[in-house]
């Protein structure tokens, strides 16, 4: 493959097919992770793009394929996710570009500052994109309860991710007395608690405080300032809205009846996407050639997929994830599973015809 580095950090990799200006299909996932991982959330599909380009050991097919490793998948240094993905589609909106991780510096400046990526047109740009495919570890039990090695996907859930700070006092924790303080880590804990309650209560909805700080961070200082993310999913969009809404409004109230105020922003809305009917027969069609049970499953996680939906049919295949760890050092997957993800990736590849996708 030819390789560049985008200006956006994804790493790409192109192989002709065999006639020039053919159609191009995509393979791929993310190669940054999140704080504290596993060794395969994203990165075993980018590999698995990778070791299908090895395997068809210079034979060209029909059409080309482009290997993508997106980065800032995750979004942990801006809070934002799918920032690689958003920008090879060439879809960053000012909301993104605008968005500044701790030190204050934006996605925008990151990008003007990033010396090692080149521009769109670079030597090996692709010609028209047909699909995507992406392989990545399923992260949950279900296929390991099943006992099956890989399954395709058919849906991804939506997600709200926002930022939510409670404002107080910084005061002396020796001299000042507990009904006339306004302490943020107090209030932000009440709030927590009460996103917990709420998600218990919907059948379905996930909600998550993940990361919090407390200013200034000192023991004997009364919290002055609470800022902490929020992440919520389901897979009814609606009821997800709904429920981003009622955890906010429980912010405000909370604020409120202790005399602090809070702010909060949402720093990204995304739709429940399902996943492309003619690549995804096509996928279960491969699953069937190499003797599996193409048996469908919905993503609870969210996946550069989703967003590449938007603009090209895209489908995915998850592989077993033993335990269904994910997110925390202990993810692994089987050999033998990455065996057959392979078999159904090669078949995929040799039945695929990009002229019958939309
Ligand atoms: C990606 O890992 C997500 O948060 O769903
Ligand atoms: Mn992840
Ligand atoms: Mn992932």
């Amino acid at each position: 493959m030819k390789v560049t580095l985008d200006r956006v950090g994804n790493l790409r990799g192109y192989y002709p097919g065999e006639t020039a200006g053919a159609p191009t299909f995509v393979l791929g996932s993310h190669l940054d992770t999140v704080p504290n991982a596993g060794a395969f959330d994203g990165v075993l599909g980018v590999a698995i793009g990778i070791s299908l380009v090895q395997l068809l050991g210079g034979r060209r097919l029909p059409y080309a394929l482009e290997i993508v490793g997106f980065s800032e998948e995750e979004g942990i240094r801006f809070g934002i996710p799918f920032i690689g993905s958003l920008g090879w589609l060439g879809e960053l909106p000012a909301r993104v570009l605008e968005a500044k991780d701790k030190a204050g510096i934006s996605v925008r400046e990151t990008i003007q500052r990033f010396r090692h990526g080149v521009d769109g047109e670079a030597p090996n740009e692709p010609s028209r994109r047909a699909g995507f495919l992406e392989f990545h570890i399923e992260q949950g039990p279900v296929l390991d309860t099943l006992g099956l090695p890989v399954a395709p996907v058919t849906a991804i859930a939506g997600q709200t991710r926002a930022s939510v700070t409670f404002r107080g006092s910084a005061n002396h924790a020796g001299t000042t007395p507990m009904h006339l303080r306004k302490d943020a880590a107090a209030a932000i804990a009440e709030w927590i608690l009460a996103v917990e309650g709420i998600a218990r209560s919907v059948e379905g909805l996930v909600a998550t405080v993940g990361a919090l700080e407390v200013l200034p961070g000192a023991s004997n200082v009364i919290a002055g300032e609470c800022r902490a993310t929020l992440d919520v999913r389901h897979a009814d969009d609606s009821v997800r809205n709904m429920a981003a809404q009622k955890l906010l409004e429980r912010a405000e109230k909370i604020a409120g009846a202790r005399r602090l105020t809070v702010e909060h922003w949402t720093r990204m809305n995304q739709r429940a996407v399902p996943m492309d009917a003619c690549l995804l027969s096509t996928v279960e069609k491969a699953f069937l050639a190499v003797g599996l049970e193409p048996h469908r499953t919905v993503s609870g996680a969210g996946h550069d997929a989703m967003i590449i939906a938007e603009h090209m049919p895209a489908a995915m295949v998850f592989v077993r994830s033993p335990g269904g760890i994910s997110h925390h050092p202990a993810e692994t997957v089987l050999v033998e599973d990455i065996e057959m993800a392979l078999r159904v990736g090669l078949t995929f590849l040799d039945q695929l015809i990009v002229e019958e996708l939309r």
